[in-house]
């Protein structure tokens, strides 16, 4: 067994997929989209764009080193091949090496659902593209986050999804019992 990175670089691109896609409550189709030019290296984390979204609200996200993030980020750029013409960061993985053909919706999608396999969760297939997002604001609303975070982090125009989240949160459910009794 290898380090926690590169077992999830080893189950493909999943690895950056996932940690990109719950750090920034990405949309499938927005980590397809994803360019090396929208992710900063800064040194102690990544500074993450997405330029277009369904809401026309562009996001800025950031990615801390926890479990040693930064240096998958940096592993994957570095098997990308030189001769590699667009500029979509992800690339097809096998064995090792970056091909220069860009995933697809359709793998993206598939992250969750080959994440919860390797996990051995039961029912893998209901684990859809959407679950990266709804996986952030699931985390930050179990964490006590307040709606506006949640709604700007997640882009929603109205309050009322992250209202959801907030309200189903493990977090606002134990207060509710705390006071209970
Ligand atoms: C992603 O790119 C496709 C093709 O260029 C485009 O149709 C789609 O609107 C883009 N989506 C986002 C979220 O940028
Ligand atoms: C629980 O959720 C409801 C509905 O969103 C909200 O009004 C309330 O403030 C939340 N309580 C806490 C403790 O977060």
């Amino acid at each position: 067994m290898g380090s926690p990175s590169e077992i999830l670089l080893g189950t493909t691109d999943h690895g950056l997929g996932l940690i990109l896609g719950i750090a920034g409550a990405c949309r499938t189709d927005e980590l397809v989209n994803l360019t090396v030019d929208d992710i900063e290296d800064v040194g102690s984390s990544l500074i993450a764009k997405i330029p277009n979204t369904k809401t026309k609200i562009p996001r800025i996200f950031v990615v801390t080193d926890v479990g040693n993030m930064l240096e998958l980020f940096r592993k994957y750029l570095s098997l990308r091949p030189p001769h590699v013409k667009h500029k979509r960061l992800f690339l097809y993985y096998k064995a090792g090496k970056c091909s220069s053909h860009p995933v697809g919706k359709n793998t993206m999608g598939k992250i969750p659902s080959v994440v919860a396999s390797y996990l051995k969760l039961p029912d893998v297939a209901c684990y859809t593209g959407h679950c990266l997002r709804r996986s952030s604001a699931t985390l930050l609303a179990d964490a006590g986050v307040d709606i506006t975070t949640i709604k700007r982090h997640a882009g929603w125009k109205s309050t009322t999804v992250a209202e959801g989240y907030v309200e189903n949160s493990i977090e606002n459910k134990t207060k509710i019992a705390n006071q209970v009794f």
